[in-house]
């Protein structure tokens, strides 16, 4: 089963998107990771991006479909997870593109439902595991007391996103309102929509997910 986590920044998509990965054997593509990751390694695309993830901006339509078409290559799987892809009408047309070129279809959209007061609470208090990408939360999900991530084991190799202060989190939530919040009709529209509450706890969050899915 393919799905997209469809949301606003902080809506919990990645978080949701791990537990997927653990529990149902699922592939997760995040453009974001894929985007932090040419960043940090320094590559030409991760020169020019770098700039505009830090305000906030979205980056062009052209380099994230590339970075899916890439990924979508010849993968077998038990399904993707889409998380933090489509943001525009272009690239939902493109994955829908994409996904009939490789045999696949696109069963599910799932939107987490959130309010945008929850969200500069949750971004504010989110670090991530180096390592491994572990997502934690200074007051939902703290790092533990002797610095070790609960999933890998490594010490106390906790980062904060350049993203992750007020000021770009109020352009996020702006591209999100202009750019990505029409998604939800297009999938309404294709009868492929699903809502969750995206406020409910990290576990209730999840239940609903895999009740959406079984369903
Ligand atoms: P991206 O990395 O996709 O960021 P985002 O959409 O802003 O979403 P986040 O990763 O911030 O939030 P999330 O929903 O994953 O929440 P999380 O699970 O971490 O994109 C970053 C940038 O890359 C974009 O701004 C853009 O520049 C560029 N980009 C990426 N994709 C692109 C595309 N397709 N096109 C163009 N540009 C693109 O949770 C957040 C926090 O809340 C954590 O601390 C977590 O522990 C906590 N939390 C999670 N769930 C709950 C819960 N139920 N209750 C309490 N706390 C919770
Ligand atoms: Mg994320």
């Amino acid at each position: 089963m393919n799905i997209i986590l469809l949301g606003p920044p902080g809506a919990g998509k990645g978080t949701q998107a791990r537990h997927l990965v653990e529990t149902r054997n699922m592939v997760q593509l995040s453009t974001g990771d894929m985007l932090r990751e040419a960043k940090d390694s320094g590559t030409e695309m991760g020169k020019i991006v770098a700039d505009v993830m830090a305000r906030g901006e979205l980056v062009t339509d052209e380099i994230v479909i590339g970075l899916i078409r890439e990924k979508l290559a010849g993968e077998k799987t038990e399904g993707f997870i889409f998380d933090g892809f489509p943001r525009t009408l272009e690239q939902a047309d493109a994955l829908g593109e994409l996904m009939a070129s490789e045999g696949e279809t696109l069963d599910m959209v799932i939107e987490m439902r959130v309010d945008d007061a929850a969200l500069v609470e949750r971004i504010t208090a989110r670090s991530t595991c180096g390592s491994c990408g572990e997502v934690y939360n200074d007051k939902t999900k703290p790092i533990p007391a002797d610095g070790k991530c609960t999933n890998c084991g490594k010490e106390n190799d906790f980062k904060r996103r350049a993203d992750d202060n007020e000021e770009s989190l109020k352009t996020r939530l702006m591209a999100y309102y202009k750019q990505t919040s029409p998604l939800i009709g297009y999938y309404y529209a294709k009868d492929m929509l699903k809502v969750v509450d995206g406020l409910a706890s990290i576990d209730k969050v999840q239940g609903s997910i895999g009740a959406a899915l079984d369903g």
